[in-house]
């Protein structure tokens, strides 16, 4: 049965205030719960507790960058619950492949391979040059103080991912403001409005990709809807299945990467020898989106289930137990990245970051997300040498997602 709007707002209020009283009493994992502007410092105090620590909340938690691979690796956890109960706080990804385990993860992930693969970034990267620059005329055309997050942050993953998906030009604007309100979906909901207002989001956007999978049907184009139509044909996957993973690809794929931009722009700017050092070398424009990848990675922790009793770092993790992977605290971790909170455009960070995951769940859209990062940083110091910052910024209010919600800044 489904909760009443005041047991949903008692549950939230009494969630809230136990997580601030856990946090209060030193829990570093509540601590992080609580959204600090700067969840470092608790991360670094999560790993002094050892690999791995049993919070007072419940979930046993690592920072610890080999014990994280390891975890995420382990075929014996899962998205779900033993039983294959879904996670309450999924809701959005029930049937996407994020929400589920094999086997019915590894028949949706082999399905939409062939429309996201590293080698389709390789395909993107003159249209990403194009919105860039676009973007970035119209940032210069204004001549003024302006959002980042807004004015550019915003707009480029989402133009990108409208194209990848199929969402014709009309239908755009709808898309774009959808998408923004089912953010909090990726974020954690907190509130019961959020509640609201995302579910509210999830019926809109499934009723415009319902028309839109329509029109593809009658008039294929070179698109994922049009791709994965076929396969609804063949039997391969149901209707039922397309709609969440046409839904659940914006989602994982646009706030995420603007948040990859807006950090590395911030972490560029508040170290100006980097930006100065990129405009020498554009060619680091790459390593920039590495390096912010490591160094403040727009999704900071995953969960998993265990599926069996497992033993980890001497602790016996039994059937169900949570684990919380503290992903922005393993790319800090010093036993992999010397002296890791430089921020250092040189650094050789590769495959080492945890900011896509790893395992089974590995994001699919890595390359894309590298890429676009790439092609913003290079062309904004390219086009606004003299960018600077130009006020205080506003973060979001997620412990998953790490971005800003405004970040002022002047051309000159
Ligand atoms: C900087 C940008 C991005 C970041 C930081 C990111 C991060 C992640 C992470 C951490 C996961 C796995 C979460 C877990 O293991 O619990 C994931 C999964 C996924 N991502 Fe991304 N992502 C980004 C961009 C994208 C883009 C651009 C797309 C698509 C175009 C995309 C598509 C996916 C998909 C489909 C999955 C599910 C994979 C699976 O469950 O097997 N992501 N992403």
């Amino acid at each position: 049965m489904r909760p009443t709007e005041r047991q949903l707002r008692a549950q939230l209020a009494f969630f809230h205030d136990f997580i601030r009283i856990q946090g209060a009493q030193g829990d570093p994992y509540a601590k992080v719960l609580g959204v600090p502007d700067n969840p470092y410092p608790h991360y670094e105090e999560a790993r002094a507790r050892g690999r791995l620590h049993r919070s007072t909340l419940g979930s046993w938690v690592t920072a610890d960058h080999g014990l994280a691979n390891q975890i995420l690796r382990d075929r014996r956890v899962g998205v779900r619950k033993a039983n294959g109960e879904k996670n309450p706080e999924f809701i959005a990804f029930d049937n996407s492949m994020l929400g589920v385990d094999p086997p019915d993860h590894t028949r949706l992930r082999r399905i939409a391979a062939p429309t996201l693969n590293h080698r389709m970034a390789d395909g993107w990267r003159s249209r990403v040059q194009e919105i860039c620059d676009r973007l970035i005329d119209d940032i210069l055309a204004e001549d003024g103080p302006f959002d980042f997050m807004t004015a550019f942050a915003q707009r480029l993953p989402v133009a990108v991912i409208a194209d990848l998906v199929g969402i014709p030009e009309r239908s755009r604007a709808d898309f774009h403001r959808i998408s923004r309100r089912m953010v909090p979906l990726l974020e954690g909901v907190v509130t019961y409005e959020q509640t609201q207002s995302t579910e509210a989001a999830i019926k809109e956007i499934t009723e415009l990709l319902v028309d839109i999978i329509a029109e593809r049907k009658a008039e294929p184009r070179d698109d994922m809807i049009s791709r994965l139509l076929p396969l609804v044909d063949d039997g391969s996957m149901t209707m039922a299945e397309l709609v969440p993973m046409v839904t659940f690809v914006p989602l994982a794929g646009s706030e995420t990467t603007v948040n990859l931009i807006g950090n590395g722009i911030l972490a560029l700017l508040t170290h100006p020898e980097q930006w100065r050092l990129l405009a020498e070398r554009p060619e680091l424009a790459a390593g920039a989106a590495e390096e912010t990848l490591r160094y403040d990675a727009p999704v900071q922790q995953y969960r998993r289930f265990a599926h069996e009793e497992i033993e980890l770092a001497g602790w016996k993790v039994p059937v169900d137990g949570e684990l919380t992977i503290l992903a922005g605290g393993a790319n800090r971790d010093p036993q992999v990245f010397p002296d890791p909170n430089t921020f250092d455009i040189t650094r050789a960070v590769g495959a080492d970051t945890l900011a896509f995951s790893a395992g089974i769940h590995y994001c699919m859209g890595a390359s894309l997300a590298k890429a676009e990062a790439e092609i913003a940083f290079a062309t904004l110091v390219r086009r606004i040498p003299r960018l600077r910052r130009a006020g205080p910024i506003r973060r979001g209010g997620s412990f998953i997602i790490r971005g800003m919600a405004e970040f002022p800044l002047a051309t000159r």
